[in-house]
């Protein structure tokens, strides 16, 4: 496990991935979160399904996916990320399963497979392992919103500049948007954020929105489920990702009035990523949200 998460933060390093979601300390936060809110049954359960007893089991697995994209082996597993919708931001944004889905699967189908796999007792301990690993990342990655947008391979066709590093959309919102946010790109800074992500969850900035986070979350129908998750990212792509067109924010330096305007969209979409997180794999494990 060691290995396999050196070769991610080696993959970040080197900025290879084009459209990984959330940069790994991203989705190390939505997983710290979902730790702070998931039951002592659904620790244990998981826990065991992933042989780590120390309180990082899910930081630890929460960048797997993005590791096995890149290896031939996993290859098949890309489209898993994202869900392309073909809407037309900023005018219309929206998301059709049936339109949007391709035949090679997306990150709502994916969430529907590994949420079946990690409840077999047929499968391999293994794969039950692995499903479980998939789950975490994947309910990380629906919540960014241009994963769940095809319009310029998701903004990853669309170069901007970020306090003078050139970049692109899709990379500043994965990850130096809430790297420069947070103070960084450790498991530690991933740890404090999502404490005080969880404390604005509990009683404060999100109190009164999180039970409103859960509607229409249903463990026996994760596509549904995924779906109410992937149409509430989407609407960001038309309201603060680009608000005014792609014209506005091509070739523009991003880290000013643009980033203070996506930041709290970027926070609540983790804080919400990981409280409902949390909930599903309560689900998985107890058959109640326990939130
Ligand atoms: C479900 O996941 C398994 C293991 O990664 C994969 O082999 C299979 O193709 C997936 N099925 C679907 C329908 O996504
Ligand atoms: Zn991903």
């Amino acid at each position: 496990m060691k290995f396999v998460i050196t070769v991610s933060v080696g993959f970040l390093a080197s900025g290879l991935p084009l459209c990984s979601a959330w940069g790994d300390m991203g989705h190390e936060t939505v997983a710290y979160i979902a730790s702070n809110f998931v039951t002592t049954a659904t620790k244990t359960h998981f826990q065991k399904i992933l042989a780590d007893t120390t309180t990082d089991y899910l930081a630890a697995v929460a960048t797997y996916a993005d590791t096995y994209r890149y290896t031939s082996a996993g290859l098949y597993s890309k489209p898993y990320h994202f869900i392309d919708a073909n809407d037309n931001p900023p005018t219309s944004c929206g998301v059709d399963y049936s339109r949007d889905c391709g035949t090679g699967g997306c990150v709502v189908s994916a969430i529907k497979n590994y949420t079946a796999r990690v409840q077999s007792s047929s499968l391999s301990a293994a794969n039950v392992a692995q499903a479980a690993k998939m789950v975490v990342h994947f309910i990380g990655d629906i919540h960014q919103p241009l994963h769940d947008e095809n319009l310029d391979v998701g903004g990853n066709d669309i170069d901007v500049t970020f306090n003078g590093v050139s970049t692109n959309l899709h990379h500043i919102w994965d990850t130096n948007m809430p790297e420069l946010y947070a103070g960084g790109s450790t498991l530690a800074v991933a740890k404090k954020w999502a404490t005080t992500l969880t404390t604005a969850i509990k009683t404060g900035t999100y109190s009164s929105d999180a039970a409103d986070w859960l509607t229409g979350i249903d463990i026996t129908d994760p596509v549904s489920s995924a779906m109410i998750w992937a149409q509430d990212s989407n609407a960001f792509v038309c309201s603060t990702v680009m608000p005014n067109g792609v014209s506005a924010v091509e070739n523009v330096d991003l880290a000013g009035a643009y980033y203070t305007a996506a930041m709290p969209i970027i926070e609540e979409q983790i804080a919400k990523a990981g409280y409902r997180l949390a909930a599903w794999l309560n689900l998985i494990a107890t058959g109640s949200t326990g939130l």
